[in-house]
């Protein structure tokens, strides 16, 4: 592996794939649990905390914001400042990359009665912020941005109160729900969300822990505003979505077995497991325990070999960040693979439909997007050279396709520093390259 001018990664053929892997903390939950933790009442310590650049834009967003955060690489302390303690930003909040950040904040500032403005990078200013903005309007917020509030930069006015309202979101995003639960924070009665299907549920988890009165009720959720948050210490655990990178590259390799320790395992959380077990995989559970009320376990992969199933429907939002594994998957597997109902896939980071296709092709795999997903044929990798688009998790899958194929030279690695800023050292670590 070298590392040339201009961001570029060159991934070597590997002839065995082994050892263990600790990976970072999961980036869902640390953006919770800095930000939550700054709305509760006393002081948390987060450990753990993910090193990555997305929960680092919460967290300058944050101190923006007035909250006094102390940070020693993944320990975080947080002093809450309390729901209704934010200070007015004197400048434009940076979420970076991070569309968790930008949603989620969106949610709290809706009412939190201050103006702020919030932007971020080129590729966080093309996402699709409508899906936010319009709930929070018809709570009272006032929210403009660009494309009449469709698109960053946003900008949130000071309003005397939010109304509680039902939401009906048509998209299933975790990100949507934590901001329309968090709006309700600040709203004089019941802010219900009803998702069209189960997404993660780190939100639900931790906010019930502070002592939110936030209860299940008939398809939805309820949130009744009133009660103080109380500050939780979180010891976030290790990132699945990082960790599915080395699990499919266990099981893809033919001379691999990997170990991945302190794994989070949350069942909203872990559709690709379900994935990877109905294709035939060899992954075992082992450790299992809880973390600060979520499931953790160390989870052991090896060399399998699957055959090609239709992946679509519900289990997708559970396995929203690692359906473009699947595309790998399906390359390696017997028979045709086929991914349905993942046209979200279009609005991440990049287009990953499109990002994922073009690719893999370009290492010789045959794979065709289609409008909402892909189909899949078992191919042989060649060598060749790919555009990451600097989304971290596509550098990191082209990363693997070069390593079990016959290498690539990948532009845009420097994107892992988004979530996993030690993905290349790792691979380092568990490739070797002599028969
Ligand atoms: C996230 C939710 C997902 C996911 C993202 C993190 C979260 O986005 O893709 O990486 O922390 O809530 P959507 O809610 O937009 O699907």
């Amino acid at each position: 592996m070298t590392t040339l001018a201009f961001d570029g990664m060159t991934v070597a053929p590997a002839q065995a794939i082994r050892g263990s892997v600790r990976v970072p903390g999961d980036k869902s939950i640390s953006h919770r649990a800095v930000l939550f933790n700054a709305l509760g009442e006393g002081e948390a310590s987060i450990s753990n905390f993910s090193p990555g650049a997305d929960c680092g834009s919460t967290l300058a967003c944050l101190r923006d914001l007035g909250v006094e955060i102390a940070r020693d690489g993944a320990h975080v302390h947080v002093r809450g400042v309390g729901v209704h303690g934010l200070r007015e930003p004197s400048n434009v909040l940076d979420c970076g990359n991070s569309g968790t950040s930008m949603r989620l904040l969106c949610g709290v500032l809706a009412g939190a009665g201050l103006f702020a403005v919030l932007s971020g990078d080129g590729s966080l200013r093309r996402r699709p912020m409508a899906r936010v903005v319009e709930p929070l309007r018809q709570a009272g917020a006032v929210i403009d941005g660009r494309d009449g509030g469709r698109l960053p930069p946003l900008a949130i006015s000071p309003v005397r109160t939010l109304h509680g309202v039902e939401h009906r979101p048509r998209v299933a995003s975790a990100q949507v729900k934590s901001a329309l639960l968090l709006s309700g924070l600040f709203a004089d009665g019941e802010t219900r969300v009803i998702e069209p299907a189960p997404t993660r549920d780190h939100t639900e988890r931790l906010l019930r822990a502070m002592g939110a009165d936030l209860q299940h009720v008939g398809e939805g959720l309820r949130l009744t505003p009133g009660r103080a948050l109380k500050c939780v210490d979180v010891a976030v655990p290790g990132d699945f979505s990082a960790a599915a990178f080395w699990l499919v590259l266990g099981v893809l390799h033919q001379a691999a077995e990997i170990r991945v320790q302190n794994v989070g395992l949350n069942p909203t959380r872990t559709g690709l497991l379900t994935i990877l077990q109905r294709m035939g995989a060899h992954i075992e559970i082992e450790n299992a325990r809880d973390v600060a009320g979520e499931p953790v376990a160390d989870v052991r992969a090896w060399s399998s070999q699957l055959h090609g199933i239709p992946v679509g429907g519900d289990l997708v939002p559970l396995a929203i960040d690692e359906i473009s594994l699947v595309a790998l998957l399906g390359l390696f597997a017997e028979g045709e693979t086929t991914v349905t109902d993942a046209a979200e896939l279009r609005t991440k980071e990049s287009d990953r439909l499109a990002v994922v296709a073009e690719g893999l092709s370009a290492l010789g795999g045959d794979i065709q997007a289609t409008a909402d997903g892909w189909r899949i044929r078992p191919s042989r990798l060649h060598a060749g050279h790919v555009d990451s688009h600097d989304d971290h998790r596509m550098a990191m899958l082209f990363a693997l396709a070069g390593a079990l194929g016959q290498g690539a030279e990948i532009d845009g690695a420097a994107s892992v520093g988004i979530s996993y800023p030690s993905f290349w050292g790792d691979l380092e670590r568990v490739v070797s390259r002599e028969s």
